[in-house]
């Protein structure tokens, strides 16, 4: 399984990476508006750090501005893949950009029927955002397991890349449903790492190892 770093915080992005955990990451609108800096400064230095996938997104509505947008914030680097949501007209963007060569992750997806209408339009990443939907009281594992089974029924070459994670419990169900990415905030990244046994139990070996009055 991937981790992405759901942040456009360079700080956060590099902390992370520094400790071998960041194989992409994903930006939005909203993360990039709270970065505070202007947005192709922050994607460039995001793209230095990180070898791997960097999403960002498009802000245009209609298909035609999605593919100039788009083409645009793919020439800032390599690593760039085009967000585009999940919109008759995102949709439209998607198949542009794809025959271009250009990688798109449809965002906003919310139900595995349309996954799989994003699938079948050359995305290369379909981000469900599971947290969104229990906001709302639907199961939105739920749907990250129907879009996994979907992706494999019949092969499509689009990874499920599991958006809006709240909790660790999110990236467990996650990773179990067999989702190729998970995009994780850096505090849930930080939670999976600890736990109080692990702790407790270091401290134990220390103090025991302490009463030695060794050194290694
Ligand atoms: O990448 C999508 C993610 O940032 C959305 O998360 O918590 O705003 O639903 P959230």
């Amino acid at each position: 399984m991937k981790f992405f770093v759901d942040s456009a915080v360079v700080s956060e992005i590099r902390e992370i990476a520094e400790l071998g955990l960041a194989d992409g990451v994903t930006t939005n609108p909203s993360l990039l508006a709270k970065s505070g800096r202007p947005y192709a400064e922050v994607l460039r230095e995001i793209c230095e750090i990180i070898d791997g996938p960097v999403s960002a997104e498009v802000v245009a509505t209609e298909a035609p501005l999605m593919l100039e947008e788009g083409q645009k914030l793919a020439a800032l680097h390599r690593n760039i893949v085009v967000k585009c949501p999940m919109t008759i007209e995102g949709l439209k963007a998607t198949k542009a950009l794809s025959s271009r060569g250009i990688r798109v992750n449809v965002t906003l997806i919310f139900s595995p029927l349309q996954a799989l209408a994003a699938a079948k339009c050359g995305a290369a990443f379909l981000s469900p955002f599971v947290g969104r939907l229990d906001d709302i009281g639907h199961d939105g594992l739920l749907v990250i397991d129907q879009i996994v089974r979907i992706m494999e029924n019949y092969d499509f070459p689009a990874e499920v890349l599991v958006a809006s994670i709240r909790s660790p419990l999110h990236l467990l169900h996650a990773a179990e449903a067999g989702a190729h990415v998970a995009t994780l905030p850096p505090n849930v990244i930080k939670q999976i790492l600890q736990h109080p046994l692990t702790d407790a139990g270091l401290e134990k070996f220390l103090a025991d190892w302490h009463q030695t009055k060794q050194k290694i």
